[in-house]
């Protein structure tokens, strides 16, 4: 699976008193409220700047909306190929001009024609430890696979489905009693958590991605 090409060095450090995140949402947008949250935490040291989403009903659009941020959709169906819609998303992100893209609960796969752009400095939050059980249904695959601890997995967007070298990870454990609703759930809490904490050391101190090596700060 070849990795696509990421600038050399850290992820861009923001040259500007707060780093600027976009973030990429299907969803209902718990991740992307967390991260408006972390806004009234001036330690946080970024902003949202952007919501970009494939979907007009994304959920998410409406946390965007009440928090201020600025939206846009960029929906398949509006173009002819995937390449020109990987094109129009790369394009609409540019827009915001990022210091770092954050895909959280995006659901489609990002192209070579975005990744030249982005790449190296776009990271997704996923419901799972991987390199267990990637792509769209993670956390049912973990339930029905029986593991007793799964978890979340904050990683560099490579050209792979969920291939990207690895930022962060959490445990979470799987109860007796679970279904994949409150698995998900109790994976979403951990989820948020690391994915504030980390995006903004990303954007304070830096990201080096050496191989499937990754070492935040200086
Ligand atoms: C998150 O668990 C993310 O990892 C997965 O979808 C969920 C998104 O939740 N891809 P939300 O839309 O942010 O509430």
């Amino acid at each position: 699976m070849s990795t696509a090409p990421s600038p050399p060095g850290p992820a861009r450090a923001p040259r500007r008193a707060s780093g600027r995140l976009v973030v990429l949402a299907s969803g209902g947008g718990s991740t992307l409220a967390a991260l408006l949250a972390a806004h009234d935490d001036p330690a946080f040291g970024a902003r949202v700047v952007g919501v970009v989403t494939d979907r007009a009903g994304a959920g998410a659009l409406d946390h965007a909306r009440a928090a201020g941020v600025p939206t846009a959709v960029v929906a398949p169906a509006d173009f002819p190929d995937r390449a020109a819609w990987d094109e129009g998303l790369a394009q609409a992100v540019a827009v915001f001009t990022p210091d770092l893209v954050v895909s959280a609960g995006f659901m489609r796969i990002l192209g070579a024609g975005f990744l030249a752009r982005f790449g190296g400095r776009t990271v997704n939050s996923h419901p799972a430890l991987l390199p267990a059980f990637p792509g769209a249904h993670a956390v049912r695959d973990a339930l029905h696979h029986g593991v007793r601890v799964t978890g979340c997995t904050l990683h560099v967007v490579d050209a792979g489905v969920d291939t990207g070298p690895v930022v962060a990870q959490v445990a979470v454990p799987v109860l007796d009693d679970d279904d994949e609703a409150t698995l998900h759930e109790r994976i979403k809490v951990a989820e948020r958590e690391q994915l504030v904490a980390t995006v903004g050391r990303i954007v304070r101190e830096g990201m080096h991605v050496d191989g499937r090596r990754v070492r935040l700060g200086g």
